[in-house]
């Protein structure tokens, strides 16, 4: 054994080091610390949090999505529990959580697909290209968003702007539920396809769900929700033609608006 060796056991043996570990043998510890320490560290904390996140199945994620949502008891709750939220892989290629923009209060809540790009490095929904058609066809109708709540059937961007998969979409639908009712709108305007599909029909596209009145709740609801179905804006810029039936649409909604006592002037 060289001098070096030497010194270095000597240090192992002053520090207390009397074993190695293999990695099996480090999992079991973080274990039994978290059995026999009730009381630990932030630190230890997180690391047997960490070790217990790695190990979980898709599956567990929803039910860990579910269980978080249905404790929170108001919007910020909500935001800062989908912000710390692990399970949503695309939540590690985005920039930031994009969660909600315009008035809590408001009567009108409208849900989206997912971020962009610009949403995306700014963590606001809607503030890109399509979001600035939104506002004009929002404004056609005397709203904007101080009348109106904005969110997303997800509160990260997918990579590359393609589609939520059905096992994002799942992940994130528990805290969109809740998103709803704490905002507890009168009327929810789900804005494209993937909206439709996420919360209200699976089934049918959004051509054959637009141009009526949905009735629409959820496991957090006591009550349903006046529902509407509109083209999404980035559809819109890609066909303009559609604009005519996206126009008889908003102006359903703001009839409705008007004859609902409790709406009239939003
Ligand atoms: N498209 C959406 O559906 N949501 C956004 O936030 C931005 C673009």
């Amino acid at each position: 054994m060289s001098d070096e060796d030497l010194e270095l056991l000597k240090f192992y043996h002053e520090e207390g080091i009397d074993c190695t570990l293999t990695e099996d043998e480090e999992e079991k510890k973080v274990e039994k610390v978290k059995d026999n320490n009730p009381i630990q560290s932030p630190a230890i904390q997180a690391e047997v949090q960490k070790k217990e996140q790695q190990s979980m199945f898709p599956s567990d994620w929803i039910i860990e999505a579910r269980k978080l949502a249905s404790k929170c008891v108001s919007v910020d709750e909500l935001r800062s529990v989908v912000r710390s939220f692990e399970g949503c892989e695309i939540k590690k290629t985005a920039t930031n959580t994009v969660f909600s923009n315009g008035n809590p209060n408001a009567k009108i809540m409208l849900v989206g697909e997912a971020p962009g790009a610009n949403e995306d490095l700014q963590g606001i929904p809607f503030c890109g290209a399509s979001g600035m058609l939104l506002n004009k066809m929002l404004n056609a109708i005397n709203l904007d968003r101080t009348k109106v709540y904005i969110s997303n059937t997800v509160f990260w961007r997918p990579p590359g702007n393609r589609k939520p998969t059905d096992l994002e979409l799942d992940m994130c639908r528990p805290f969109v539920e809740k998103h709803i009712a704490l905002i507890s709108p009168k009327i929810l305007i789900l804005v494209g396809g993937i909206a439709c599909y996420s919360l209200l029909d699976n089934t049918k596209t959004i051509s054959t769900l637009r141009g009526r009145f949905h009735t629409y709740t959820n496991q957090y609801l006591s009550r349903s929700i006046t529902t509407a179905a509109i083209f999404h804006p980035a559809y819109l810029l890609r066909q303009p033609a559609q604009k005519l039936l996206a126009w008889e649409d908003l102006k359903q909604i703001r009839e409705y608006l008007d004859n609902t006592h409790n709406c009239t002037n939003v």
